[in-house]
């Protein structure tokens, strides 16, 4: 089955175009095709992500990354000419998408339809209107080439991040909890089996990755500001540094698998102020380093926790850890480590590119969705859902 997924759910566009073979017995997918430009450097300037300047971006980027990936594939062939009524009704499904349309028919005026059977698109969760985009991109796609167009939920992707470009061939065995730890979500997943996914235990607040994100801000550091915390958090660890911070571990002692973090962050927000004595004092590169530690520190303590919880609870083969945050060094090891703590226990990891959001990982969750459910291969009315739960989707 050769998919072309299309990622646009926040700060970063994306397009595969994948082949996958082997079911979900031993799922093999090889990339054909894969760009992504990260919009990061545009948004540092604010701080975050904000929502409309995402969605501008995605409409000014999307055309030429489908160009390179199809490209890349041998797929972007000159040849077809279509008709002005297709043209019109493209115009009409961007309509909302400033200058897409222009972009759009200047790049693939006469390409012809690539050889995929599937087009596949993040509907949520995520930004609303960076999601819109990507959807009217693959709504537009599907009126030029005919080929159908089906919505894949943003967490389903970062669980069937593991299926690709991954050293570790061990099968998923089942049942398997998902740890999913990204800028937006927390949230612990029992899942019976693929396309079977109960959400047992949720952030009531904060995500971890907005706590770094959040923490970093604190620090004077630039978004995103996990990889910097983590950065800083290690070199407090390598050199030995006398610990000075203390913080709060929210939850770590409540009878459920729930977590939140915003009392964490107040806790260094507290603490910041108490250093500088909240005048103009800047933090010593010291302090920044002792609380990057203590910060992960109490995450790890309480990520840990409510995940041991999970696996005495349900006693599962497999614990699939994925989202940005396992892009963390210490905390994939902490993770990764429960292999020898629970016997027989298959812990998996993405690799690290594909931690962070990419369009790969909607390819993987294309196929869960389509040997599942073959009958999903047709024409669906989509819309964004900022808010979509795991298991709340077409089935
Ligand atoms: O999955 P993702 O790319 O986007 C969402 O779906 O939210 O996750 C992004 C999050 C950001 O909050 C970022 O700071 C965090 O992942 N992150 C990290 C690291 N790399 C990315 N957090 C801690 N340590 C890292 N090395
Ligand atoms: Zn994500």
């Amino acid at each position: 089955m050769k998919i072309l997924s299309i990622e646009t759910s926040c700060d970063e566009t994306a397009i595969s175009i994948v082949e996958a073979e082997g079911g979900l017995e031993s799922p093999t997918f090889s990339i054909l095709g894969n760009s992504l430009f990260s919009q990061i450097d545009i948004h540092k300037e604010y701080g975050g992500v904000f929502p409309n300047l995402a969605k501008r971006e995605h409409a000014k980027n999307l055309s030429e990354i489908l160009k390179i990936s199809l490209t890349q594939a041998n797929m972007f062939e000159n040849g077809a000419s279509y008709e002005e009524n297709t043209w019109e009704k493209i115009k009409f499904i961007l309509k909302r998408e400033e200058g897409l349309y222009e972009g759009f028919r200047k790049i693939f005026e006469n390409i012809s339809a690539p050889k995929v059977d599937v087009i596949s698109v993040t509907s949520g969760p995520g930004l609303v209107p960076a999601l819109w985009v990507g959807i009217s991109f693959a709504k537009a796609l599907e009126e030029l080439w005919g080929i159908p167009v089906l919505p894949i939920n943003h967490m389903e992707g970062h669980i069937a991040s593991i299926l690709l470009q991954n050293e570790d061939k061990r099968l998923v065995q089942f049942p398997a909890l998902s740890l999913l730890i990204s800028g937006g979500h927390t949230e612990i997943v029992y899942m019976k089996n693929w396309g079977e996914y109960e959400v047992v235990g949720q952030t009531l607040d904060d995500a971890v990755g907005e706590a770094f994100d959040k923490t970093a801000r604190m620090l004077g550091l630039p978004y995103p500001g996990g990889p910097q915390v983590s950065k800083l958090a290690e070199e407090a660890r390598s050199e030995n540094m006398e610990k000075k911070a203390h913080f709060t571990r929210p939850m770590l002692n409540s009878n459920n698998l729930n977590f939140s973090f915003s009392g964490l962050k107040t806790a260094v927000l507290y603490y910041t102020r108490e250093l500088t004595q909240d005048s103009d004092i800047t933090l010593s590169i010291e302090d920044m380093k002792d609380i990057s530690r203590e910060f992960e520190d109490a995450v790890i303590e309480v990520l840990l926790k409510k995940t041991k919880s999970a696996l005495d609870s349900y006693g599962v083969k497999t614990l699939i850890i994925a989202g940005g945050v396992i892009a963390n060094n210490k905390i994939s090891q902490v993770f990764t480590e429960l292999e020898n703590e629970y016997k027989g226990l298959i812990v998996k990891t993405p690799v690290k590119n594909l931690s962070t959001d990419n369009s790969l990982m909607i390819a993987g969750a294309t196929y869960i969705n389509l040997i599942l459910h073959p009958e999903l291969l047709c024409k669906h009315e989509i819309i964004a859902n900022g808010n979509l739960k795991l298991g709340q989707d077409l089935k």
